[in-house]
């Protein structure tokens, strides 16, 4: 089955590339325009072509080019905070972009696309850990622009037949064993790599924003995810798009979650490092608490997570920043 990547560059596509790779039964596509994407993170052999989603005459080109029967979506622009500032860009980049692709898909008569959404879309839960099935209600526009699109393809599939699985993650984390690919975001802004680069020395102090939380010690509680589980379940979602021809939307999170400061705690024991830390504001629009039931993921697709602890995921993207201090360029 021939699939394409898009975003297959970035942090989580990566990881999905190098998981799908090892499966005979995948002609991997990758398509990606490099604006936060690694070159450096595509596997030899792997099919790239450096392509915008939202150039419509470039989709035209890659889409006749390859034929592909499957598309798995990665690509928007996912900074929160920026979203606010740009919403037009988000809006731009997450949906006109995606609307390009369906159309692509449509024309070239694709039937499977899988979407990365996001916990975002739930905005503050009133439910923790937040049902499969919990109220939408995103508070900001990066949420909104994955929300949309949730919404454009529950009717991309009434008027055309293209079958879908949203997943949406929790935090994404960690890196694959190999050490080779892990996360490199500019800005980065997810806490795991930016307590790892106060470990490297390149950041005086972790801040942690607010410890007055109704929590165990004061601090957020997230969940998080292991990126290389993430990519086991869009196999598992590609899979069960074929077996069953029918569209599902699934929340992927570990069911538990832990504190800012429990993460600090366990990064300083992977690394040795003492870690800094700096109490600051709180900022708006922080949940206390924000973690996920996969309860559906397990059932339906199978879904089994082989990270079950903040100390193996740290391991993990511990030993990517190590050799790659300074990212994939490494300068
Ligand atoms: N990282 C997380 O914790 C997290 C959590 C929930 C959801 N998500 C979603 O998962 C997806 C991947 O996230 P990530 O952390 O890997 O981000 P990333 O920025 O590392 O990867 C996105 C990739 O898409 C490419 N891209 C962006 N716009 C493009 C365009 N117009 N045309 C072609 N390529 C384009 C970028 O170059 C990059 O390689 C995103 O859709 C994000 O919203 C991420």
């Amino acid at each position: 089955m021939k699939v394409f990547i898009c975003g297959g560059a970035g942090y989580i596509g990566s990881h999905l590339v190098h998981e799908l790779s090892t499966l005979s039964q995948y002609e991997i596509i990758i398509i990606d325009n490099l604006s936060k994407g690694h070159v450096e993170s595509i596997p030899a052999g792997i099919t790239f072509e450096n392509a915008d989603i939202c150039d419509k005459g470039a989709l035209e080109r890659v889409f006749t080019k390859h034929k592909p029967e499957a598309v798995m979506h990665f690509c928007a622009s996912i900074a929160v905070g920026e979203s606010v500032t740009d919403p037009l860009g988000y809006y731009e980049n997450n949906v006109v972009g995606t609307i390009y692709l369906l159309q692509a898909m449509k024309k070239h008569n694709v039937k499977y696309f899988i979407f990365s959404s996001t916990a975002a879309i739930f905005g503050n839960p009133e439910e923790t850990p937040i049902p499969d099935d919990s109220p939408t209600k995103p508070i900001n526009p990066y949420g909104d622009t994955k929300l949309t699109v949730e919404k454009i393809l529950a009717w991309t599939e009434d008027a055309h037949g293209i079958k879908y699985v949203c997943l949406r993650y929790f935090n994404a984390c960690g890196a694959h064993e190999s050490g080779k690919i892990g996360e490199d975001h500019d800005p980065e802004t997810h806490l795991i790599p930016v307590i790892l680069q106060v470990a490297l020395g390149k950041r005086e102090k972790i801040k942690i924003y607010g410890d007055k939380y109704d929590t165990k010690d004061g601090t957020c509680v997230r969940d998080y995810v292991h990126v290389t589980d993430l990519a086991t379940a869009h196999i598992k979602a590609l899979e069960y798009l074929v077996r069953e021809n029918k569209s599902n939307k699934f929340n992927l999170g570990s069911g538990e979650g832990y504190t800012v400061k429990e993460v600090i705690e366990a990064s300083r024991k992977i690394t040795g490092h003492p870690i800094p830390e700096i109490i600051e504001e709180p900022r708006a629009g922080d949940p206390a608490i924000l973690i996920a039931g996969s309860e559906r993921a397990e059932k339906i697709l199978g879904w089994k997570r082989k990270y079950n602890t903040i100390e193996d995921i740290v391991k993990t993207a511990w030993k990517y920043h190590q050799s790659h201090p300074n990212g994939y360029n490494n300068k």
